[in-house]
């Protein structure tokens, strides 16, 4: 836990690979790795699998030698849980010195491929060798709204400075934080009509990898999380942004 925690200070998005394939021994690592994160929801059925660079349609030209898929069933929340299991996956490469980036365009290449055993697929990480720096030298360099623009706590800090550093699509940092030390609610921007149709899915897994940080950090720190939706907290969105889930820690 204490290794994805210190990658959340200094991952990146790697964008150019080294694209011969890693080890086969280091890829069977990250395949147990994967296959052991935590669930958000741990009633949502999902699974992984793992693409080379034919299987896999992207608009955008990032090559890489591997890329890991994660396929769900559509339950509630399934975006969100989706966002916090892969973003393990992404913590853990980085830790490896193993580069990644989340690919919210790329497809596999065959319909076939968009199934798997019922589940669909979701979204891709792309992952091999970096073939540019793999780690920011600091904080200074996370391109971040501050902890006040996405935040009304004036506890949990260091937990929030984890979450704040969270990737999540074009950077747009959907998230906003309400609560105390001991409960704090996540809400995501609410779309306009034009932009909810691509973002509305992305702006889900986002606030996925968001918690994800946050479960990190909290545990870091010796705190117990147990995550909820609770009805009673969906007034407590700010106006502009739509609530989502509590994190309780004890
Ligand atoms: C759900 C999601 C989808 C993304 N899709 C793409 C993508 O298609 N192409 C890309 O180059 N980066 C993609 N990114 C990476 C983000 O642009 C990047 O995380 C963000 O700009 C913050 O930069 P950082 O990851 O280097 O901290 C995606 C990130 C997330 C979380």
């Amino acid at each position: 836990m204490e290794e994805l925690y210190n990658s959340i200070f200094r991952r990146k998005s790697i964008r150019k690979y080294d694209v011969s394939p890693l080890p086969p021994d280091t890829l069977s690592e990250i395949k147990q790795y994967a296959s052991n994160v935590k669930p958000l929801v741990p009633t949502i059925k999902t699974d992984f699998s793992y693409l080379t660079a034919e299987n896999v349609k992207n608009p955008l030209p990032i090559k890489a030698p591997h890329y890991i898929c994660i396929y769900s069933e559509k339950a509630e929340h399934y975006l969100m849980n989706a966002g916090f299991m892969l973003q393990q996956v992404d913590l853990y490469l980085s830790a490896k010195s193993i580069g990644s980036c989340w690919l919210g365009m790329a497809k596999p290449a065959s319909r076939a491929l968009l199934k798997m055993n019922g589940m669909d697929f979701v979204i891709m990480l792309a992952f091999g060798n970096a073939a540019e720096p793999l780690h920011r030298a600091s904080i200074s360099e996370f391109k971040r709204k501050a902890q006040n623009e996405i935040s009304t706590l004036s506890e949990a800090s260091d937990i929030l400075n984890a979450v704040r550093l969270a990737p999540s699509a074009t950077n747009s940092q959907p998230w906003f934080f309400t609560g105390n030390a001991e409960k704090i609610q996540v809400h995501r921007v609410k779309l306009g009509i034009a932009k909810a149709a691509i973002n509305d899915k992305f702006n889900q897994i986002d606030i996925g990898i968001a918690l994800c940080h946050l479960y990190i950090a909290a545990s870091v720190k010796g705190k117990n999380v147990e995550f909820l939706y609770d009805k009673s907290d969906e007034d407590k969105a700010p106006k502009g942004y739509e609530y989502m889930m509590t994190a309780v820690l004890y």
